[in-house]
């Protein structure tokens, strides 16, 4: 989604808001631009395309020179990407930045039409700033709460005034915005990573709040226009979390990351070789009393959801339901007081995520969110909340997360398990004993690049797969063939390999790759079934199982190893091939692995 900055200091402005945009990126976006004041008045300059199109465009016609500016990387919403509709936007005093969506745009916009305004772009946006210079009567504050009021959505804002140079105003509403406090200099962001070279100080705006940064430092107002006192954060991220450490890209560096990501989630969560949530509000007594559980979520968020509900439903014997986020809001879920709601969000950002849990809450569920990003919107209203400690994830396509998520995902199921007397202390404790040891095995499996890169060199030219697998492999599936499709633009869908004969078999065609997931025991005679299924119809296929499974060739081409470890805990390991899969196929294919096309990292709009 899109991304904001701004900076008021001593430093080269452009410079600074051009490194910290670049720090954003990983959010996705098809255009950007920047305003800054030069010599008193505001200078523009915004290009379609990536930000080295702007630099190179700045470089060809005038790079603004100045000490205080705003800036922003678009992600197409209102508006094909191109040079016009590119932000920043302004009326003839005031010039804006925008992430999010202003959704009664069309009302204001006639309105404005009426009044005799002329608009360049079609974007939403251009309403906000002509908007703004509407109303302008020389008192910035004044204007942008009486704007506030009549915007509706969510979404925030950097605005500069021609009339007050090198002052940056700055306003949340619902989307989030930082604003970062370094010595002499103040800067605004969307995300912790833009302002990490120059301080990690900052204050997380609220909604309805309005920050004024200018050399004599930082002010925040509420809409009432009252002066507040805020904590100034501290975020503990260092430099090197924004920083690829040597890695061709950010999607490796985090799947390399994850063992120490697991390490760092569940160690603090354990106590005596049980799960212990109480830090996070849980407690045996709360978990003991839900009749429904439901876990909403997105994406990779969604079918780390889907490892959840087979693990809960085993081991605790109670009912859990996964939904896409953005049905569960609008399909009028039979949800009560007497029902969990567990919310997953790498971002904590996702609109369709916040407005399920906020649903949620209104039905009288308690909500639970599991949560990466601190101060996140999800993590602040939940009634419970757990961290995954994974640090920031740059790449758009989730590793490190989904791999953290369900590792809290299999704390859970064990508290709730415990708590609900289907397992013994013991048992629990060798539960929690296997999930403790799976950062050793995702390490040896990081060893076998080799392997995913072999299988990848034979994905490369395919125009579609199938991912198949049964019970906890066939959510695996999900999370596979997500990765390979979003980063590698292969087509590629994932089934239960039980529910191939009803249809999708006929897509089988000669030499078409099938990764089959199969790590579960019990199921694995029924696996092999199907996976013979398609092997007699031409499929070339990959097997991702035990490496002690001895099979024939006539069952599979090629085989991913994995150790021998109980079948509960194998989605934990089993989902590092399909990463390294997805990833070098992507690589092969001479893609933009982090930043694929179409795609934004946070989600912040329906
Ligand atoms: C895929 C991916 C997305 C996200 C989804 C939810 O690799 O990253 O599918 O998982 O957009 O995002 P969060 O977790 O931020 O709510």
């Amino acid at each position: 989604m899109c991304g904001i900055v701004g900076y008021v200091g001593r430093r080269d402005c452009t410079d600074v808001l051009i490194d910290a945009l670049s720090k954003l990126e990983y959010r996705g976006y098809d255009s950007a631009g920047i305003a800054v004041f030069e010599n008193g008045s505001i200078k523009v300059a915004k290009s379609k395309g990536r930000l080295a199109d702007l630099e190179k465009k700045m470089d060809e016609e005038e790079r603004p020179l100045g000490n205080a500016g705003i800036g922003h990387t678009r992600w197409a919403t209102h508006g094909e990407p191109s040079d016009v509709n590119s932000h920043p936007h302004s009326g003839e005093r005031v010039t804006i930045v925008h992430n999010g969506i202003i959704e009664n745009y069309k009302i204001l916009k006639e309105f404005l039409v009426s009044q005799g305004r002329q608009f360049r772009s079609e974007t939403d946006t251009e309403v906000v700033a002509q908007l703004l210079d509407y109303y302008y009567d020389g008192n910035p504050l004044d204007t942008i709460i009486k704007v506030m009021h009549e915007l509706e959505g969510s979404f925030a804002l950097g605005i500069v005034f021609a009339d007050f140079c090198d002052t940056v105003y700055a306003v949340r509403c619902e989307s989030p915005l930082i604003v970062g406090v370094g010595s002499d200099e103040s800067f605004i962001a969307s995300d912790v990573p833009a302002i990490l070279k120059y301080t990690k100080d900052y204050y997380l705006l609220e909604h309805n709040e309005i920050a004024v940064l200018n050399n004599d430092g930082v002010k925040i107002f509420n809409l009432h226009k009252k002066e507040i006192e805020k904590e100034l954060k501290t975020a503990d991220w260092d430099m090197d979390a924004a920083e690829k450490g040597g890695y061709e890209h950010f999607m490796l560096k985090e799947i390399y990351e994850q063992p120490t990501a697991v390490r760092t989630t569940i160690t603090p969560r354990i106590s005596d070789g049980l799960p212990n949530l109480e830090e996070c509000g849980i407690t045996y007594d709360k978990l003991r009393n839900f009749e429904n559980i439901y876990v909403v979520a997105c994406g990779t968020a969604m079918h780390a959801g889907m490892v959840g509900k087979y693990i809960i439903e085993k081991l605790a014997r109670i009912p859990v339901t996964v939904d896409i986020a953005s049905e569960f809001r609008y399909r009028d879920p039979l949800v009560t007081d007497r029902d969990l709601v567990i919310i997953i969000s790498q971002s904590g950002e996702t609109a369709d995520s916040l407005a399920a849990m906020r649903l949620a809450k209104n039905l009288g569920a308690q909500t639970l969110a599991i949560v990466n990003a601190k101060g996140s919107s999800i993590a602040r209203e939940a009634d419970m909340l757990i961290y995954t400690h994974a640090g920031p994830e740059i790449a758009v396509a989730s590793t490190k997360a989904y791999m953290v998520q369900i590792s809290v995902m299999y704390l859970l199921a064990f508290e709730l398990a415990l708590a609900a007397g289907k397992i013994s202390e013991d048992e629990c404790r060798r539960l929690t004993g296997l999930l403790q040891q799976t950062p050793e095995y995702i390490s040896d499996l990081l060893e076998k690049k080799e392997a995913a890169q072999y299988i990848a060199s034979s994905l490369i030219t395919a125009d579609s797969l199938l991912y198949i697998g049964r019970g906890l492999d066939y959510a695996l599936s999900m999370e596979g063939s997500l990765k390979l499709k979003e980063i590698s633009y292969i087509h590629s869908e994932s089934y239960a390999a039980g529910e191939l004969k009803h249809g999708t078999i006929s897509l089988i065609s000669d030499g078409m790759p099938v990764i089959a997931v199969a790590t579960q025991t019990a199921l694995l005679e029924k696996t092999i079934s199907n996976i013979k299924e398609v092997k007699a119809r031409g499929a070339k296929v990959v097997m991702v199982c035990r490496d002690s499974y001895e099979f024939e060739n006539d069952i599979a081409d090629y085989k991913f190893g994995l150790p021998d470890i109980d079948d509960i805990i194998m989605p934990m390991i089993a989902v590092v091939p399909l990463q390294l899969i997805a990833y070098y196929t992507s690589v092969l294919k001479g893609n933009d692995v982090d930043k694929p096309r179409n795609l934004a990292k946070s989600v912040t709009v329906e």
